[in-house]
């Protein structure tokens, strides 16, 4: 067989380019530009590292996203995605018509992502099934009369309502809960310092909370994490 001396050439190039390639700084080069899909941002197996049926238990101030509504997944993930720059530097009261959000967990992951990422994740995760926290709080004695006020979004059953951005607290993580709810009353308070790990703001929930103790807010978060989540 005879060489072609193009190919030949082309063929040396090739074995240099490998050779440069498998030296230690070109192969950090290489892999950090090589797709590697489990550890892909926008996959589901990346979010299932937190936010999977048997990571849940493990860290019970990460949520659990099964069965809650698709419109409001999406939200909460642009909420994140719009504030990773904004919020942790300054408050922009201009955007807290529709509610601002930041926690430095979910930081990263909401900057990894694309907005149609987040369309896509979010119906994912909302057609799975929700999985119940173990074992419940205790029932509280008794429950501020709030709580009333609270189903009237949240509804009796605290399931949420499908299809809107009201989502379901029923079985929830009562830390989890808790956390949300300490951050919007801070905010409600103006108790925000910037830069803290975890800041959240919306209008409405804001004026439900400014009222309540630290107390009611544990109580009103147990209530609600004790309901069944189906
Ligand atoms: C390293 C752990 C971790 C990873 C990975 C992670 N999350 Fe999260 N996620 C959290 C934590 C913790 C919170 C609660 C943040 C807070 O308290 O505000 C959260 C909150 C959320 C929420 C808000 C839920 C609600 O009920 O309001 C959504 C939506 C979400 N994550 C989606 C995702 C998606 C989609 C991915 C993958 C792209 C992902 N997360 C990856 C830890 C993680
Ligand atoms: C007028 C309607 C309305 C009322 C009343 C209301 N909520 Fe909400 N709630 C919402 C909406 C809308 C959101 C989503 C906020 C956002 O987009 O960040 C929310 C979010 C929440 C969250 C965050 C859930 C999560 O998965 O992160 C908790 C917890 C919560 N509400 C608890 C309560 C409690 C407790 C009360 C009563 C004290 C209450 N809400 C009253 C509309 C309401």
């Amino acid at each position: 067989m005879t060489l072609d001396p193009r190919s030949a050439a082309a063929t040396a190039l090739l074995f240099l380019c490998l050779l440069t390639a498998a030296s230690p700084a070109a192969r950090a080069q290489t892999n950090a530009a090589a797709p590697v899909p489990a550890q892909d941002p926008a996959s589901v197996a990346f979010c299932d590292g937190c936010h999977g049926a048997d990571k849940l238990a493990q860290d019970a101030t990460v949520p659990d996203l099964g069965g809650q509504g698709a419109e409001y997944l999406q939200k909460q993930l642009l909420d994140f995605m719009r504030n990773v720059r904004a919020m942790l530097a300054r408050r922009d009261e201009s955007r807290n018509y529709t509610g601002q959000r930041d926690n430095v967990t979910m930081h990263p992951n909401a900057q990894a992502i694309t907005e149609s990422d987040a369309v896509d994740l979010a119906k994912i995760f909302a057609a799975r099934a929700c999985h119940q926290t173990v074992p419940p709080p205790p029932r509280p004695a008794s429950v501020p009369a709030v709580r009333a006020r609270c189903e009237a979004c949240h509804r009796d059953d605290g399931k949420g309502d499908k299809g809107t951005v009201v989502p379901r607290l029923a079985g929830q993580s009562s830390p989890y809960l808790f956390n949300q709810l300490n951050s919007m009353r801070r905010a409600a308070l103006g108790l925000v310092v910037p830069g803290t790990a975890s800041e959240r703001s919306h209008p409405i929930m804001n004026a439900e909370l400014k009222e309540l103790e630290i107390a009611d807010l544990r109580t009103l978060a147990d209530y609600f994490a004790g309901l069944p989540c189906k």
